[in-house]
């Protein structure tokens, strides 16, 4: 029996359609599962909604002739784009197949990416990037490398106007790690996955070091030491489940804002236990992350950036349904002080919720800045400043809570009043001054405890003094830089009629091509 013509073609086209669907084909995608990672389009299924997907350019092939490129062309071209939806919004999406040349990036490959990137933009959706490539495809030269710059500059272009997102799941060597660099978030599988510019052999080469690729760019390497991955996970199930959890708290744009969750307002918003929370001792630590997850919606605190600079917490909550921004100085660790890396991990925190139109909550408990020649002489000027430069120039509503210590340059920069907070909180713990009570009254009174009978006896007469006059909020309270004095049970209650009353707020910065923040 012959087929009509008609037939004859949709045979064709399905034909075409299973071998798009086979990526580098059997062999390779059982050594990539033996590895403990998904293929590309496994990882797409997973992240998406079922059944949303639409994939893009399946069909798209190389146009490379040399090293026997001809003869190797695999439907797609080692990656997978398209659009779908996560809980119902839409997304767009690319996904590299490892099992295709190594997931290695070509002129067409990064041609099918820039076309997402482009939608994403056109009709303001996030762009999901799902890393796992061997770098520039080295048989295509600067064809591969004109293709990065392609993507590099969309990805500046685009930020701040859709969120854009990387997940790491596998190598990410050379070129390939800039463009998740100038995404907003990074999220890593811990042991499939990592990233350098150089791998361990150039590094051999060029520095003598000796190090394993997991040392040198694993995901725990750059959750702790170079603060580049933002979150990591277990496994890549997890990675994806949890850039779910972050889209959920992000608008799809910087027109739109963050998607709310129904909240029915308890009888009561006051939490009593807080008023019994602080220690006796002001010198004494505590977790702020327990003041957070009292303070905001039950269960929605979902940090960022967890095991780099401790000593400064950042991440997403919700406050009456409402997503906003957390940042809080930890006294947990360092006793919550401002040095470099903290400054630099809320500054880009700050910038994200500004541009997407998420509140800020600001919780401080800050000694000040951290001194020394390490700190000074890595620029904890310039980097401290930028946390200042990102808070004030932050137009999005901003509350600031002051629990204990606020000390010096330090409280002006943690939202204060004066760089244009909204609104600002003491609790009745806070200590408010130049600097803490010990090393102001030995620069005061240098001299004379130096001459006192009894050194000792002086200096704690005198700490005593200065601690009766400055260490509270009642000075700030009284020239209105502090706008309620309240009890810590009030704090929820507070933040909730604050966030509401502000919903609305515009704000404005003067005309201006960019402003420099201190780079
Ligand atoms: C072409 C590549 C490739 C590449 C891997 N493959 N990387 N093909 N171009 N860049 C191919 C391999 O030939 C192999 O093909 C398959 O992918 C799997 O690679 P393996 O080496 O077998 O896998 P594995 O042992 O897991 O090692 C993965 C790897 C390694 C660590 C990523 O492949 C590697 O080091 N690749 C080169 C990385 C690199 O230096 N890239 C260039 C960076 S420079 P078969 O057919 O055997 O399956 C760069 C410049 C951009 O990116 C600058 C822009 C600013």
């Amino acid at each position: 029996m012959s087929t009509s013509p008609n037939a004859e073609k949709l045979h064709q086209l399905e034909a075409r359609r299973r071998q798009a669907l086979e990526g580098g084909g059997p062999e390779r995608i059982k050594k990539h599962h033996a590895q403990g990672k998904l293929t590309a389009r496994e990882r797409v299924d997973t992240l998406l909604d079922p059944g949303s997907f639409v994939e893009l350019d399946a069909l798209v092939v190389h146009r490379t002739t040399e090293f026997g490129m001809d003869r190797q062309k695999v439907p797609g071209d080692g990656v997978i784009t398209g659009y779908g939806t996560i809980d119902g919004r839409l997304v767009f999406v690319f996904s590299q197949d490892f099992t295709v040349f190594g997931g290695s990036l070509s002129e067409m490959h990064a041609r099918k990416i820039c076309k997402v990137m482009d939608l994403a933009v056109q009709n303001g959706a996030p762009l999901i990037g799902l890393n796992d490539s061997g770098g520039a495809r080295i048989q295509e030269g600067v064809r591969s490398l004109g293709g990065y710059a392609d993507i590099f500059y969309r990805n500046v272009r685009a930020s701040g106007v859709i969120p854009q997102i990387s997940a790491i799941m596998g190598p990410c060597a050379g070129g390939a790690v800039y463009s998740p660099a100038i995404t907003d978030f990074i999220l890593m599988t811990e042991h499939t996955s990592y990233m350098f510019v150089t791998g361990p052999n150039v590094v051999k080469t060029v520095t003598h070091e000796e190090v394993t690729h997991e040392d040198l760019g694993g995901a725990h390497a750059h959750a702790t030491k170079s603060g580049v991955a933002h979150l990591t996970f277990d496994n890549e199930v997890d990675t994806l489940m949890g850039l779910r959890t972050l889209l959920s708290y992000i608008p799809q744009n910087c027109e739109e804002r963050p998607p709310e969750r129904p909240y029915t307002p308890a009888a009561s918003e006051l939490v009593p236990e807080l008023d019994d929370f602080m220690p006796p001792d002001p010198s004494m630590p505590y977790d702020i992350k327990d003041v957070i997850r009292r303070i905001c919606d039950a269960d929605s605190f979902f940090e960022i950036h967890p095991d780099y600079a401790e000593n400064i917490v950042v991440g997403f909550a919700r406050m009456g349904g409402m997503p906003i921004g957390v940042v809080a100085n930890q006294p947990a660790h360092l006793a919550g002080v401002l040095d470099i890396d903290a400054s630099k991990k809320g500054a880009r925190f700050v910038r994200f919720c500004d541009a997407f139109n998420i509140p800020l909550l600001v919780l401080v408990d800050v000694p000040g800045f951290l001194p020394g020649t390490d700190q000074e002489w890595n620029g904890i000027i310039r980097e401290g400043a930028k946390l200042l430069y990102a808070f004030a120039e932050a137009t999005v509503p901003r509350v600031t809570v002051i629990t204990r210590k606020a000390f010096g340059g330090a409280y002006d920069v943690m939202n204060s009043k004066h760089i244009g907070a909204d609104f600002n909180y003491a609790w009745h713990t806070a200590e408010i001054a130049v600097m803490g009570p010990k090393g102001a009254v030995e620069i005061l009174y240098r001299k004379a405890i130096a001459q006192a009978d009894d050194p000792q006896a002086f200096l704690d007469e005198k700490i005593q003094e200065y601690t009766d006059h400055f260490a509270n909020p009642y000075k700030a309270a009284e020239l209105g830089y502090i706008d309620e004095v309240i009890r810590p049970s009030e704090t929820r209650d507070r933040l909730l009629r604050a966030f509401g009353i502000l919903r609305n707020k515009v704000d404005t910065l003067p005309r201006k091509k960019h402003g420099n923040i201190p780079l």
